[in-house]
């Protein structure tokens, strides 16, 4: 258990000594780890520093402006921001198969990242967010079943190809112990305490075929869901949105009939999922209010022209995954 205090004045000299003059990059998804990391080795290092930060496409809404925001206009990191929407959305189109879409989403990421990275000529480090469960988990890869039902990706991810040296300053640190660093490195609060969002982002909660207007439909049904969820507060302060793990929305490519006003609707559905877990491994899901339910339902079906019926997911994992795909 560290002191924060401490523990950034020595991990910024460790960095420091470790890579010298030499400059970083780092690929910043938006995430949690990433972000920390980042903000960690900027302290340290400042300018050595550029970030790479892919959009595929299939982030939620305003996530892209939000870490442009945070990171290059407030703490004056140099980011590349990339936006890659075409060419992954070009390279997902006609693909249905869930495995085939991750599969396409992290190769497609790594390419972006490797092109990005081949234009800093001087960069010797890669920087990555590792946390100490990763690194317990890729030296037990393949024991545990639950973990290999879906290939993972995520922006820790990249391949050694690219013949950096890793720079990995959070690799002694869990999850809880991240998220104080994050806040004493000054980031807001509400970002360090986000909800998990997987790699491959929109890609597996877009069932089925991922088109840009389905990603587009579902970031703005999703946000709803988010906004009301946070505005909960109970006697303790708490929102649902802190009492629960996970919480989304996903999209269902199916239409059914609705209607509005005087007219008859044929439009798309989306789901609710939210989920109290300890450990993600198994999950429940969460018994939200029905008038919380109602609102969320009333809103998006009212605001996001194209979706005429909400559902709320009541599986548990197992049998169900959190995730849909
Ligand atoms: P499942 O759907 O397998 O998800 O119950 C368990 C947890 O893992 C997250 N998840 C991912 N995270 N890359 C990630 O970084 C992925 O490909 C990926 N797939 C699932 C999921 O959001 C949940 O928190």
């Amino acid at each position: 258990d560290w002191n924060m205090p401490d523990y950034i004045a020595e991990a910024v000299e460790s960095i420091r000594q470790q890579v010298g003059s030499d400059e970083v990059i780092l690929g910043l998804s938006g995430g949690v780890d990433s972000s920390v990391a980042a903000a960690l080795i900027h302290h340290a290092i400042g300018d050595q520093l550029t970030c790479v930060f892919v959009d595929h496409g299939l982030l939620r809404l305003d996530e892209g402006k939000m870490v442009m925001e945070m990171f290059a206009q407030n703490l004056g990191v140099k980011v590349i921001h990339v936006d890659a929407t075409a060419q992954f959305m070009g390279h997902l189109a006609g693909v249905t198969d869930p495995e085939a879409k991750r599969k396409i989403i992290g190769r497609e990421f790594v390419e972006v990242f490797q092109v990005e990275s081949a234009k800093l000529q001087n960069a010797k480090w890669l920087a990555q967010g590792t946390i100490y469960p990763d690194v317990i988990e890729s030296a037990g890869k393949g024991k545990n079943a639950a973990h290999t039902i879906k290939s993972h990706h995520n922006v820790g991810g990249l391949p050694e190809t690219l013949n950096l040296k890793l720079l990995e300053p959070l690799r002694e640190l869990f999850k809880d112990e991240v998220r104080k660093l994050g806040v004493a490195l000054g980031l807001p609060h509400a970002m360090v305490y986000r909800h998990p969002f997987p790699g491959p982002g929109l890609g597996v909660r877009i069932l089925g075929e991922v088109k840009k207007e389905f990603a587009d439909l579902l970031r703005r049904a999703d946000a709803i869901f988010i906004e009301e969820l946070r505005n909960t507060k109970d006697d303790n302060d708490e929102s649902w949105y802190d009492k629960t793990s996970q919480a989304f929305a996903v999209f269902l490519p199916v239409k059914s009939v609705g209607v509005m006003g005087d007219g008859r609707t044929y439009e798309y559905v989306v789901a609710l999922r939210a989920v109290q877990t300890q450990d993600f491994m198994t999950a429940h899901w969460a018994h939200l209010p029905h008038e919380l339910l109602g609102r969320v339902s009333n809103r998006i079906i009212n605001e996001v022209r194209g979706i005429n019926r909400v559902v709320y997911d009541i599986s548990g994992k197992p049998p169900a995954t959190i995730e849909w795909e």
